[in-house]
């Protein structure tokens, strides 16, 4: 019996590979544009940690954590997401006494034990990007515009929604009205949204069920409850985005589902995904490093899920960056076999990217692989045209073909051949 993979746990195989290495490859390259770092943590932490950042009363605490005792009895959990242990690693090594502001980044996987479907998975990787140390609005608006810069830059477009949650000063006055609202609509929302409304009310905005939905139009809105701080706050990120081109529209049901979230938050959504609609999520969270022990300093981030992005981008059907091969040396008999191998290694030593046969497939066959690994070039070594010191050079796009003088010492011909052809 053969054994399968865990249900929500997918292989990247190597045709989809080059996708992710070119998103990487983007997200760093714009990461650092911005002056952030990158920050590397482990996969596994307390579970007290998440329990305490995320909050007990969300979904993912209460049924999504992969959480096990290790084999000292200790409650371990695999990350469910990246903000919680970047700012543990934050406190922990001093981090805010190197610089005041710290620009910090992650990518890896998360793991949640969700229901999976369609670009939800229970192992997925998140592009996570944390600000800690600024209490500016022009910090909300750039982190927002970085995450559409990165969306920008792999072609792919996006809205965003922005919303503001208030404070723990300001937050209570919402949640009261909210709570006499709820009690006013007890029969009419989902089980789910009744015992939301007493543990956590603020999520029931989130349920996905349209009746309760139709509910909640006449529900207060948080945006009307703000302090004057959070209100001016709110006013210069929406200032800020306006002034770099950002647009954005408000959405003051946006609730989150992580309990850390205080003043902006916001959203990037997508219509070519189905249900999973999210793309990207983040917000402030000024009061977590304190929380968590650390010091005083506000923190803003967010997290772009990378299996959504490569959805995305593999339904873009113009889109072909699999990797290419500089040369493929195809050889005909026994002698250009052997002076084809010891090629090989001098043209990678070189700096090309070469394949060659050693299934002893026809000429034509060999060809073919070319084409299979998108070579730029095939060298043509027959035995008759060794003896003369000769071989062939096809350029497989343009078809044009032009005969090349061989060296003995496979060094020098390594090097013309780099010459030639990059
Ligand atoms: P989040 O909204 O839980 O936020 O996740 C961010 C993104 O990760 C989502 O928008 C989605 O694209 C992706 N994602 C989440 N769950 C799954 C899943 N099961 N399968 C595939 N993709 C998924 C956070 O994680 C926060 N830590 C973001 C943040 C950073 N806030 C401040 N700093």
């Amino acid at each position: 019996m053969t054994i399968k993979g865990l249900k929500g746990f997918k292989d990247i195989l190597p045709d989809e590979v080059s996708l992710w290495q070119m998103l990487e490859q983007k997200a760093r390259s714009i990461f650092h544009r911005y002056g952030f770092t990158e920050i590397k943590v482990p996969i596994l932490e307390k579970t007290e940690l998440f329990v305490r950042t995320i909050g007990e009363n969300t979904d993912i605490v209460e049924k999504e954590m992969y959480t096990f005792e290790d084999r000292n009895g200790a409650s371990i959990t695999m990350r469910p997401e990246g903000t919680a242990p970047v700012i543990r690693a934050y406190i922990e090594n001093g981090l805010n006494v190197r610089s005041v502001v710290q620009r910090l980044y992650t990518i890896g996987p998360m793991f949640r034990h969700e229901r999976p479907q369609k670009g939800r998975l229970r192992q997925f990787h998140q592009l996570s990007v944390e600000v800690l140390g600024s209490n500016s609005p022009k910090i909300d608006a750039e982190v927002m515009a970085m995450a559409w810069l990165l969306l920008q830059e792999i072609g792919l477009m996006a809205s965003l929604e922005i919303n503001s949650l208030g404070c723990p000063k300001c937050r209570p006055s919402f949640k009261d009205a909210l709570n006499s609202f709820l009690e006013g609509c007890q029969e009419h929302i989902c089980d789910d949204c009744r015992r939301r409304s007493k543990t956590n009310p603020l999520r029931v905005l989130d349920c996905k069920s349209d009746n309760c939905q139709k509910q909640y139009t006449a529900a207060p809105s948080i945006l009307d409850h703000l302090c004057k701080p959070c209100e001016e706050h709110f006013d210069e990120v929406k200032q800020g985005l306006a002034q770099i081109d950002i647009p954005f529209s408000v959405n003051s049901f946006m609730v989150r589902g992580l309990d850390y979230y205080t003043r902006t938050t916001f959203e990037l959504i997508t219509g070519d995904l189905g249900a999973q609609s999210a793309i990207g999520a983040g917000g402030r969270y000024d009061g977590l490093v304190r929380q968590l022990g650390g010091p005083d300093v506000p923190g803003i981030g967010f997290a772009m899920g990378m299996e959504r992005l490569i959805m995305l981008l593999q339904q873009q059907d113009d889109l072909d960056i699999r990797p290419q091969l500089d040369l493929f040396v195809v050889t005909m008999g026994e002698a250009a076999y052997e002076k084809g191998f010891g090629m090989l290694q001098k043209l990678r030593g070189a700096g090309l990217k070469v394949l060659m046969d050693y299934e002893g497939r026809s000429m034509k066959k060999q060809m073919k692989q070319a084409d299979k690994n998108r070579a730029r070039y095939v060298l043509i070594l027959g035995d008759d045209e060794l003896a003369k010191k000769e071989a062939i050079l096809k350029n497989m796009a343009s078809g044009e073909q032009v005969g090349v003088t061989l060296a003995d010492d496979n060094e020098e011909f390594a090097e013309t051949m780099r010459s030639t052809i990059s």
